[in-house]
Parts: structure tokens; C-alpha cells; sequence
């Protein structure tokens, strides 16, 4: 079995339903460790609940992609077994951009969840753009993270419909309700080894 890492900043709610599956039997997984870069991450005390191990790697002082910083995280998942060979790395609200070196290190092992239709609204407050651009539908995308910000291949996505009275809080509740179902199947996808990547697309086998 894989060894998963989820490294998050706040809320924790995706890496909640993460854990909750793995604990049903519906992600084939070792849940490893919990990772925030915010000391105060309310997601830490859910993980902990959950009998998952926590910890901080206090990103403060660290601006934009950092390899200096990723490597603080890569000496922690390696003391919880996280390696290139048999681990598993999943972004879930985790507010960091990653060091391209960082990637490289766990190349095709570190999946996003974004909260938009990629390629539409990358980045920050994704949730707002789509309200503000007026879009019918939006939703979430679960995709392999690559040197870029939300462009790796993407896995899976879940479609929500955007209400004409919807702000950027209504919205965001029903994508992040999507999330929540979005991610796990796409992990255990992962780690049934069912997903291939083929250039910038995914295949199912
Ligand atoms: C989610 O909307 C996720 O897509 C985005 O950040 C949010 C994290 O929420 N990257 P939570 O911490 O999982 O509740």
C-alpha cells in the first residue's frame, strides 16, 4: 500500500473526506501523516481525531516557490516513510506553490484539488471569478501537480451549476461539497493504479 501524505493550510475539510474514506475501506492507502504550514490550521485538530499523525512546517519568512522550504517537507515525509517509491503526496487547500525541484523529487506522485473548471479560473479566489464572469456552471478539478500553477493533467472534475443569485460564499459551499466527493475517488484511482498519463491527458486503464 501507498504511503499518503496531505498537506493542508486551513480548514481541512477535503483532507477530512480523505481520511474518513481511507477509514471506510474506500481508498486502498496508509494515511501517513497530516502536513500544515500554519501553525493554526483548524484541520490539524481533525486529522488528530482521526488518528492520523500531524505536522507544522511553519512556512512563515518563505514567499512564493521555495526549495528551501519544500525541502523542510521532504525531511518530514521521509520520517514518515513519503517517498518517491511508495508515496502518495495530495495538496488539499494547501496555499503554497511548489518548488519545481520539489516536484521533480516526487514526479507523478503529488495530486491539486482546484476549486474551478481548469483550465478556467487558475489561482487564487477561483470561486469569485466564476461568479463575476458570470459562468452557468463550475466546479472542481482534481489533477496532477506540475511545474505550473493548476496545469498538470487533470484526473477528475465535478461540475456544479452556478445560481443567478450565488455569491463567491454560496458558491464555494456547493463546489467544496463536490470536493469532498471528487477527491477521494480520484485518489483511490491513483492508488488502485488505474490512472495513466499519457503528454497532458489522462487514460483510465
Ligand atoms: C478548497 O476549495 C480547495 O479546492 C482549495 O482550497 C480549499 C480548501 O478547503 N485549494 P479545505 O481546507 O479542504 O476545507
Amino acid at each position: 500500500m501507498l504511503n499518503l501524505a496531505i498537506l493542508i493550510s486551513g480548514g481541512g475539510s477535503n483532507m477530512e473526506a480523505i481520511l474518513k474514506a481511507v477509514k471506510k475501506h474506500k481508498i486502498p492507502v496508509n494515511p501517513s501523516v497530516v502536513i500544515s504550514n500554519k501553525q493554526d490550521a483548524l484541520g490539524l485538530g481533525i486529522a488528530q481525531k482521526l488518528g492520523t499523525r500531524t505536522e507544522i512546517v511553519d512556512s512563515h519568512g518563505y514567499k512564493g516557490a521555495s526549495w528551501e522550504y519544500d525541502k523542510k517537507l521532504v525531511s518530514v515525509l521521509e520520517k514518515y516513510n513519503v517517498h518517491p517509491k511508495n508515496g502518495l503526496i495530495c495538496l488539499a487547500g494547501f496555499m503554497r506553490i511548489m518548488s519545481p525541484e520539489f516536484i521533480k523529487h516526487y514526479k507523478g506522485r503529488v495530486l491539486n484539488i482546484h476549486p474551478a473548471i481548469l483550465p478556467s479560473f487558475p489561482g487564487l479566489h477561483s470561486q469569485r471569478q466564476a461568479v463575476e464572469y458570470g459562468v452557468k456552471y463550475s466546479g472542481c478539478t482534481v489533477h496532477f501537480a506540475d511545474e505550473g500553477v493548476d496545469t498538470g493533467p487533470i484526473i477528475i472534475q465535478g461540475i456544479v451549476k452556478v445560481h443567478d443569485n450565488d455569491t463567491e460564499e454560496t458558491l464555494s459551499k456547493r463546489i467544496l461539497r463536490k470536493e469532498h466527493h471528487v477527491y477521494p475517488k480520484a485518489i483511490r484511482l491513483f492508488c488502485e493504479g488505474k490512472i495513466k498519463v499519457k503528454g497532458r491527458k489522462t487514460v483510465l486503464v
